[in-house]
């Protein structure tokens, strides 16, 4: 039987309990489709640093290394916001992760079902129909580029963050978002600030070298200002996003709020391997954690994406997404989504209501 290795890194906050409850919804899927998934569980932030000092100890990443997929709850809170910024859960564990693992590809797919769509804050006529994809270049730019720190100046102090990409880290990121474009509407918007950044401009003249091997792509340019106003004025007339890493950051955020909430936007980072990570694109959600409501469906959609991209087994991906979907149709919601005449779940209710639908979807096959 086909046996894939997973390291499971839940986190801080809202991270351990929604892993919990998606880890059994993975092993049914496998059950179910016939693959063999073994999940070896490791510290990582907040959690790792109370226990060992470090956010990311060398055992986590020792495992991650055996590993053929990463599955990630989140990171960080305010009980480590005082700790020295290199020091944090974020800027030690996440960030070193993305890049040890050269994952510079984060994939955030948005869309606006209809069984959802009075979940957005949109008008119906406008969120109706909503399918993107933001394609996040995540180990470059503004994150990573040196120099970075505070220095003292003779007007006070300094804090310097560089933004700067290279021609190869622009292809690579681009090819990926090409290329899906190709399997999708085959649209792909390069979104900069073309008006101002020197690195836009070499992110503009990277992309139209690389789209000629693309011909049947349409390929446009959007400055990110207009982009997030257009996002919300006329989210269906995007496919592919192409972003830097932090306007796709941010980009991201505003269009999981198209969707309803940032509970729903799932994200694969992959890089040139089959080795992913996958996780919520959303963080810890202190004002919700410990409380059993947030939503879990980023955090099973992640455990899909894994299936997709890391162990190509698109089968057992396509019925989770459609089994959350079926739960959905049902009229089962967790807080941040419920509305009018929905039923309203908890965090593992709504998982459970998940697993019972791959089960019966799957016998009536
Ligand atoms: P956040 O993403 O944690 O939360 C933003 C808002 O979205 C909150 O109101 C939260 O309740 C809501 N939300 C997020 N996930 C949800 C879910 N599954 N269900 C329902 N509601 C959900 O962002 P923040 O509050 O700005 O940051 C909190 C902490 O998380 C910070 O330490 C931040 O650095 C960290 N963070 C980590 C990751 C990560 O680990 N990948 C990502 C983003 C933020
Ligand atoms: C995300 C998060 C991270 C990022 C933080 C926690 C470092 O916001 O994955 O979107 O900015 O990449
Ligand atoms: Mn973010």
């Amino acid at each position: 039987m086909k046996t894939y290795r997973v390291a499971v890194l839940a986190g801080d906050g809202i991270g351990p309990e929604l892993v919990r409850v998606t880890i059994p919804i993975l092993r049914l899927a496998s059950y179910l489709y016939g693959f063999e998934l073994i999940f070896e569980e490791a510290l990582v932030g907040g959690t790792a640093i109370e226990a060992t000092g470090k956010a990311l100890p060398p055992e986590t990443l020792e495992i991650c290394k055996r590993s053929q997929a990463i599955f990630f709850g989140a990171v960080g809170g305010k009980q480590w916001e005082s700790l020295p910024p290199e020091k944090q859960p974020e800027r030690a564990a996440l960030l070193p992760l993305r890049k040890t693992f050269s994952l510079f590809a984060n994939l955030r797919p948005v869309t606006c079902y209809p069984e959802l769509i009075e979940a957005s804050p949109l008008k119906p006529e406008i969120a109706s129909g909503v399918d993107l994809l933001i394609v996040r270049e995540l180990t470059g730019g503004i994150y990573f580029g040196q120099p970075k720190g505070r220095v003292l100046t003779e007007q006070g102090e300094r804090a310097i963050d560089t933004l700067v990409y290279d021609t190869s880290e622009i292809e690579r990121v681009a090819t990926v978002a090409f290329e899906i474009a190709l399997r999708r509407k085959k649209s792909l918007t390069l979104i900069d600030k073309a008006n101002v950044l020197e690195s836009s401009l070499l992110w503009r003249k990277t992309v139209k070298e690389i789209a000629k091997n693309y011909p049947e792509v349409e390929l446009k340019f959007m400055y990110v200002d207009n982009a997030a106003m257009q996002l919300v004025l006329k989210p269906t007339q995007f496919d592919v996003l192409l972003c830097e890493n932090l306007f796709g950051d941010i980009l991201s955020d505003e269009a999981a709020g198209i969707a309803g909430s940032l509970g729903l936007l799932a994200s694969a980072s992959i890089g040139s391997t089959k080795f992913g990570l996958y996780e919520p694109a959303g963080g810890s959600a202190p004002d919700i954690a410990g409380k059993g409501i947030a939503n879990p469906i980023a955090q099973i959609l992640s455990g899909a994406l894994m299936f997709e991209y890391s162990f190509q087994e698109e089968e057992a991906a396509q019925a989770i997404k459609d089994a959350i979907r079926d739960v959905l149709k049902d009229g089962y919601r967790t807080m941040d989504i419920a509305k009018g005449s929905s039923t309203y779940c908890t965090t593992e209710e709504f998982a459970e209501k998940v697993a019972q639908k791959l089960e019966a979807n799957f016998k009536k096959k």
